[in-house]
């Protein structure tokens, strides 16, 4: 538990399991010696969009893969729309409607976009009876064009341009039907035209009622997307706030110094 003094404004404070739809509160992930995520919390709101942000080797994807149920957590509380879901496996946190991207993704290259969508879907599509007659094709369909793959259905992933893979994880993830959806560096090697049409994507999933994290190692692109920003380094919450806020955080820019802009 935290034992936060009140002169120590840096230490995370220590939240209860509704204090958002997602709570993460003093979680901790070690490998062997190496602790990746140090104590962390924080709380997401509904339909919020909140940016992740750290530099490189900052915890980012391992807090991702702890929430998300890929790594069991050394310590610490999940907590997903009021429910203790820390240490579930990932397809427990898929059913209860949280869906993530992944950097590292692997679609099946010898089957179309739309089929890759429709292998995605909630199972529950699949085994009702309205799945069958071309419903599940349907909405595979429905949530390419969603993602602006609609002009792509019947090519295969390795034909499509880097910024059409991005959209196709994003196109798998959603087909889970999520709340909650993790994005992990969706806008890695993308130009700033291809950055402002995933963002339009991103946000209009907001618009229809998902929540959304979305790591990134810096803010490009993700200014006039995310309402908040949290800013992690080694592990740790060096900053919390509006996008601005962040940008003019000393320890920000320190953690940034030599390296990328924030
Ligand atoms: N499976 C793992 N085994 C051992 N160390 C890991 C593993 N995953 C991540 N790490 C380490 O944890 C730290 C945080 O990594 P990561 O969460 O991938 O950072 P980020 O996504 O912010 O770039 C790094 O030092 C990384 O080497
Ligand atoms: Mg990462």
């Amino acid at each position: 538990m935290s034992t936060d003094s009140e002169s120590d404004t840096t230490t995370d404070p220590t939240y209860g399991p509704n204090d958002g739809v997602l709570v993460v509160n003093d979680l901790l992930k070690q490998f062997g010696g190496l602790t990746a995520v140090d104590n962390l919390s924080f709380a997401v709101q509904e339909q919020e969009i909140l940016g992740f942000i750290g530099p490189n080797g900052a915890g980012k994807s391992t807090t991702f893969n702890c929430v998300t149920g890929t790594y069991k957590p050394t310590d610490g509380t999940v907590w997903f729309k009021g429910e203790d879901v820390t240490g579930l496996e990932p397809h427990e946190m898929v059913k209860r409607g949280m869906s993530r991207t992944f950097q590292d993704f692997a679609p099946l290259e010898d089957r179309t976009v739309v089929r890759n969508v429709e292998l995605a879907l909630a199972p529950d599509e699949l085994f009702t009876l309205s799945g069958v007659g071309g419903r599940t094709r349907r909405l595979a369909e429905e949530i390419c064009r969603r993602v602006g793959l609609g002009e792509q259905l019947e090519q295969t992933p390795g034909e499509l341009p880097h910024a059409g893979m991005l959209k196709l994880e994003l196109a798998r993830a959603i087909a889970t039907d999520p709340d909650l959806l993790l994005v992990d560096e969706p806008f890695a090697g993308l130009s700033s035209n291809e950055v402002e049409e995933l963002s339009s994507v991103l946000r209009s999933l907001r618009d229809h009622g998902m929540t959304l994290i979305v790591v990134d190692h810096n803010m490009r692109g993700l200014l006039s997307l995310i309402d908040r920003a949290f800013v992690i380094q080694f592990g740790s919450k060096i900053a919390d706030g509006t996008p601005e806020e962040i940008k003019n955080d000393p320890e920000v820019q320190e953690a940034y110094l030599g390296g990328d802009d924030i």
